[in-house]
This record gives structure tokens, C-alpha cells and sequence, in this order.
């Protein structure tokens, strides 16, 4: 272990002496406490990035060749119909085969919405009143006894709501899933700094730190051992989602099928882009490399770009939903990985000169972080499936206004007055589209119309404020 004086050193020749400000002052634990983080902090990465992101001005790695990327289209014609019910089929198969773990990126701040605790325990269901994380539980579970298989659940949390994930698991008995099969691992924090590339303290004996992105999770499984217990169940693919998708169809079959058929590394969903300044994401490629080009990447000429038939260049809107080998992963894990950091530009809660914490109005610092999508571009071969937005699409990000609680419940509540309009129910419809009225399906009941439609007795009629279950 290195020891203070050398840390203190280090600390003082990278001109971070500030954080040891309070150091007089505190208890002997709390020294302890900070001399531990400041052992972790790689001074070498920061510096890296203090220098390209905040003095160089850079924004992102981006720069080099685009273009657009193959996307299978939602299937129209009677040969792409065909396709994607091959596929259906195939994946169903490799879930049969119990191949199949499904990964959840649960470690965020969750700070737009600016829930206390765990986005995923925020209530999501319009009538069941259900939990984000008692959702995807329950899904996994219905798919568990559908495919007659166990689906591995694995959790990734960080520093910051671990405890309080695990504690609401264990209040809620695991939602109903074998404790064996649900698995918590936490990812890695960073620093964030100020304008002046200056660590923050967020306590007299703390540095603020945030987890260090979804990109953090491939090292993370490797590091927590899931890689390999998960290899040793037997399981060759990992459905990659994150905690506030409230339409989430976690391990969607017809997905996983596309996906192995072409023996693909990593795979990802998208939707067509609302319009073409719809501030997302788009898959695209960079030299040649499958990628996600953030809004702010994308030239505004090729963002307004259209194809012959009338449709944006560049549609595919990235909503970070995954198919990712496990081979993939630990070949990409058997040596050093280096997806590349992000920056933002964010408010950082910090202690002024009286040691008050202050919580500022405006952004005050820069996180960094990495995220998932990096990793295409090490793929050998990845599948682009484009899907319907109002059908698997919808995130709780804000408090209000657009990806926010209300609009989830309304697309949730639409989504399930589809099914049963398919299956020629009488469902009132306002002119917006949206249902009059509230209802639910459980997903022990049926996770699409295929499945309602045996279950659904001849004279079952709409009333407003139902469970079906
Ligand atoms: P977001 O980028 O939407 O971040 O994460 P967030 O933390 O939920 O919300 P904001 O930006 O602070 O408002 C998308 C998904 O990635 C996970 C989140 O938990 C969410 O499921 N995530 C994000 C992590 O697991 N770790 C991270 O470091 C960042």
C-alpha cells in the first residue's frame, strides 16, 4: 500500500493540495477515510482529461469518416415478415437453452429526475403501482417460466445506491425471483473537477466522485467475477438495459435471434429519429466502425440529410439496448480496455470556505464518463435493429415535461390499449391516440398480443381503471 507521506506528495507535485485543506481538523477515521480515496485516484487519467477536455477544449474522441449504418427495418414486406419470425424463433431457442442473462445498468445518479435513492425504485405502473426494478423482475420471471429456463439477472449499482438496491431486493423477497439468480456488482467512480481542473470536495473528509458510465460495466464484470460464474452457468449472450425504460422488452427473442444468426458481437436496437433535430443519438459509423454519433457529433447538414425515399440519413436513434457476446467480453476484457471518456458539464454539490455544503443553481464542474456504445466499434460483426418507438421505448429521465413519469404512464397505458385493440377490443382512443383511461397488463398475463389473445375470453370488454393479471 502506498503510504501517506508518498500520497501526500503525489497529491501536492499535481497541485491538488486543496483537498487536504480540512486535514488538521479531522478525526483520525476521516483521515483515513480521505487518504483512501486519494491512494484510488489515478492523477495520470485526470490530468489526461483535464488537459483534452477542459483546457484543449475538446468535446468528444470524434473526428474521421461518417456514415450511415445497416439497420434491419421493421419488417414490412412478406420476406421481412418471414425473416423476423425466423429469428423469433431462433432466439426463443437460445433462450430455451438457458444461454441468456440479462444485464441491468442501475448505477446512475439519476439526477434530472431528482428521485432520493435508486431510480429504480421509482413507481412506474399506472395502476399496480409497481416499482422500475419489481417491472423488470417480473418480466424476467415471466420469461423464466414461458421458456421453461432461468434467466440470470445481473445488477450493476454503484457506490452511491448499492445498499439501498440490495435492501429494497431483500424487502421485496427478490420480487419473487430466486435470490441465487439475481446478481450485484458495483462499478468504479471517478473525480469530477472544477473549471480549473481542481478536485471538489463534497465533505471536509470527501472528493465528490460519480460513477464512471455505463461504459464501466464490461470491467466491472470482469473485476466482480460475474464474468466467469456467468460462463460457467452456461450462459453465451448478456441483454444489456437500463433501469428507466419503462417499455422495456428485456430479452426479446426475435432480437436475440438477429443477432446470433448473424454471429454477432454486440447488437443494438434504435428508433426512428422523431424529427431531425431530435436531440439523441444516432447509430451510425465512424471510419468505418459501427458507433453511436451523439447529437452534438453530427454535422447539421447530414442531421437534415435525406435518403431517396424521403427518410433522415441518419434515423436510427440510439435508446442503449444490447446484445453483447460474452466471449466478446472477455476478449475484450483479457487486456487493457480503453473506451474512451465523455465529458458534461454538471452541477457539483461542493463545501465553500466555512465547510457548508452548497448545492449550486448552475453547472459548476465536468464529470466524466464512459458509455457502452464505445464498445461496437470492437466488434467484429453487430446487428442494427430498428423497432417502434411507442412499443419499447419510453424512459423516465425528467420530472416533467418529455421522458418524464407522465409520459411513461401514458405510453405504458397506450401501449397496453394496442394489444388489446389488436385482439378487436373496443378501447377508447382520444384524438391524440392516447387511451381514455388507464388500464394494465401484467406480464404474468402476457407480455405481447400473441400471448393476450389465448388468455382473453370472447366478451371481454374495456372498463376504465382495469388490471388485467
Ligand atoms: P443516464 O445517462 O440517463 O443517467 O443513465 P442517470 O444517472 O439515470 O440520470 P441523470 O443523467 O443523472 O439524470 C442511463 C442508464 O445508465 C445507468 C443509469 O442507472 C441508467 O440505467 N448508468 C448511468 C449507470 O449504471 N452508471 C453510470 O455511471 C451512469
Amino acid at each position: 500500500m502506498i503510504s501517506a507521506p508518498v500520497v501526500f506528495n503525489r497529491v501536492r507535485q499535481v497541485k491538488q493540495e486543496h483537498v487536504l485543506r480540512y486535514w488538521d481538523e479531522l478525526s483520525e477515521s476521516s483521515q483515513l477515510k480521505l487518504l483512501e480515496q486519494l491512494r484510488a485516484i489515478d492523477f495520470e487519467l485526470l490530468d489526461d482529461l483535464t488537459r483534452r477536455f477542459i483546457f484543449g477544449k475538446e468535446n468528444s474522441q470524434f473526428a474521421g469518416d461518417l456514415a450511415p449504418a445497416d439497420i434491419i427495418p421493421i419488417p414490412q414486406t412478406a420476406s421481412q415478415q418471414a425473416e423476423a419470425i425466423r429469428a423469433w424463433r431462433y432466439g426463443e431457442d437460445i433462450l430455451r437453452q438457458g444461454k441468456v442473462a440479462a444485464i441491468l445498468v442501475a448505477g446512475g445518479q439519476g439526477s434530472r429526475l431528482g428521485f432520493e435513492g435508486p431510480k429504480g425504485k421509482f413507481i412506474a405502473t399506472p395502476i399496480s403501482r409497481k416499482s422500475l426494478f419489481q417491472m423488470h423482475a417480473e418480466k424476467i420471471k415471466a420469461l423464466g417460466i414461458k421458456y421453461k429456463t432461468t434467466i440470470p439477472w445481473l445488477i450493476m449499482t454503484s457506490e452511491s445506491n448499492d445498499a439501498e438496491t440490495k435492501e429494497f431486493f431483500e424487502r421485496f423477497s427478490y420480487f419473487g425471483l430466486d435470490q441465487k439468480d439475481v446478481y450485484f456488482f458495483t462499478q468504479q467512480m471517478i473525480p469530477a473537477i472544477d473549471g480549473q481542473g481542481k478536485l471538489i470536495l463534497d465533505r471536509k473528509d470527501h472528493i465528490f466522485t460519480n460513477p464512471n458510465g455505463h461504459g464501466g460495466t464490461l470491467i466491472s464484470l470482469k473485476n466482480s467475477g460475474l464474468l466467469a460464474e456467468m460462463k460457467t452457468r452456461g450462459i453465451e449472450e448478456l441483454f444489456y438495459f437500463q433501469v428507466d425504460n419503462v417499455l422495456i422488452r428485456i430479452c426479446d427473442p426475435c432480437f436475440i435471434g438477429y443477432h446470433s444468426l448473424a454471429n454477432a458481437d454486440m447488437s443494438a436496437k434504435v428508433v426512428a429519429k422523431k424529427h431531425a433535430h431530435e436531440k439523441v443519438g444516432v447509430i451510425g459509423k465512424l471510419n468505418g466502425k459501427v458507433t453511436v454519433i451523439e447529437y452534438s457529433d453530427l454535422p447539421k447538414s447530414e442531421m437534415e440529410a435525406t435518403t431517396p425515399d424521403g427518410k433522415l440519413k441518419y434515423n436510427g436513434g440510439s435508446i442503449a439496448i444490447h446484445l453483447i457476446k460474452l466471449n466478446f467480453i472477455e476478449k475484450l476484457t483479457s487486456k487493457e480496455l480503453n473506451l474512451p471518456y465523455h465529458v458534461a458539464h454538471k452541477k457539483i454539490p461542493f463545501i465553500d470556505d466555512n465547510g457548508n455544503l452548497v448545492i449550486p443553481e448552475s453547472p459548476n464542474g465536468y464529470k466524466f464518463e464512459m458509455f457502452i456504445f464505445d464498445a461496437l466499434a470492437y466488434a467484429k460483426n453487430c446487428v442494427v435493429i430498428e423497432v417502434v418507438r411507442e412499443d419499447e421505448f419510453s424512459p423516465i429521465k425528467n420530472l416533467t415535461g418529455e421522458d418524464s413519469p407522465d409520459t411513461a404512464r401514458r405510453d405504458l397505458i397506450n401501449y397496453y390499449g394496442r394489444m388489446l385493440n389488436k385482439l378487436g377490443v373496443d378501447v377508447p382512443f382520444d384524438q391524440q391516440h392516447d387511451v381514455q383511461g388507464a388500464l394494465e397488463i401484467s406480464p404474468f398475463l402476457a407480455m405481447d398480443e400473441n400471448e393476450l389473445k389465448s388468455k382473453l375470453g370472447p366478451d371481454f370488454k374495456f372498463t376504465d381503471n382495469f388490471y388485467l393479471e
